[in-house]
């Protein structure tokens, strides 16, 4: 049965493998998936081939490079993303409020210019590979939930259209930094996959009801021996928890 398309549209697939062979066997399999996330590993191998490959079987690009360079690079980085139609890209907030407000800039403008749809751009706060003690050791003394809502401010002010964020962070931004920023979990895992080496792993329907718009989520689905019936029972679960 096809799931319903709100809650499919909530999902996006990490293709966290290297060649585009493999990862276009995944798209294939995975029909009821819109958005596909392409990260440094496969961007890297790939580049913009596959996100062509992509865009000729009528998929989304979520492109996760995490960028983290000087405003002038950044927003030649959003240009390049633009023009091949990518619907998202990542930002590292810690690359300052002057970084975003350009690439905010840039994708506007362009948009503008050719009637073309903006790409969304979502800053990463702090990574959730990271504890206190390495803020410390990096010499921020800060409390981690306060730089995190240090850093998602910044992103709001500077024009970001959302954040990436550990879904145990969802509620506080919500509630501290206001409703209007998409927020995109990673960290997602169903009570019947293994957590991998996610650390912190929260259920996308409890993901859901803390307020996440939508859900990256790779292994659970990817390496499942049925990769669409994951995907299924994942939007199953969504729609009765
Ligand atoms: O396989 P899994 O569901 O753990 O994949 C999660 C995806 O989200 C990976 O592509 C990972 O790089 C990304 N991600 C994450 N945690 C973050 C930011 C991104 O797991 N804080």
């Amino acid at each position: 049965m096809e799931p319903k398309k709100e809650l499919a549209e909530k999902i996006i697939v990490a293709l966290d493998v290297r060649t585009k062979d493999r990862a276009l066997d995944l798209v294939k399999q995975l029909k009821n998936v819109q958005t596909f996330k392409v990260g440094l590993e496969l961007f890297t191998s790939e580049g913009t081939l596959l996100i062509q490959e992509l865009h000729r079987l009528g998929k989304n690009i979520f492109l996760d490079l995490k960028m983290h360079d000087i405003p002038n690079t950044v927003a030649g980085a959003v240009r390049s993303g633009f023009i091949h139609k990518v619907s998202m890209m990542t930002l590292h907030a810690f690359g300052g409020v002057e970084m975003m407000r350009r690439a905010a800039a840039e994708a506007k403008n362009l948009s503008e210019e050719t009637g073309e749809a903006k790409p969304l751009l979502l800053a990463v706060t702090i990574l959730t590979s990271l504890k206190g003690d390495d803020l410390r050791q990096l010499g921020i003394k800060t409390k981690l939930d306060d730089q995190v809502l240090k850093l998602a401010f910044l992103a709001k002010k500077a024009g970001m259209d959302g954040l990436v964020c550990s879904p145990r962070e969802t509620k506080m931004i919500k509630k501290e930094v206001g409703k209007d920023l998409l927020i995109v979990n990673p960290g997602i895992r169903p009570s019947w996959a293994s957590s991998d080496d996610q650390k912190r792993v929260m259920t996308p329907a409890q993901a859901v009801k803390n307020g996440a718009d939508l859900l990256v989520i790779g292994r659970p689905v990817t390496q499942a021996s049925e990769p669409e019936e994951a995907f299924l029972r994942i939007c199953r679960e969504l729609d009765s928890p």
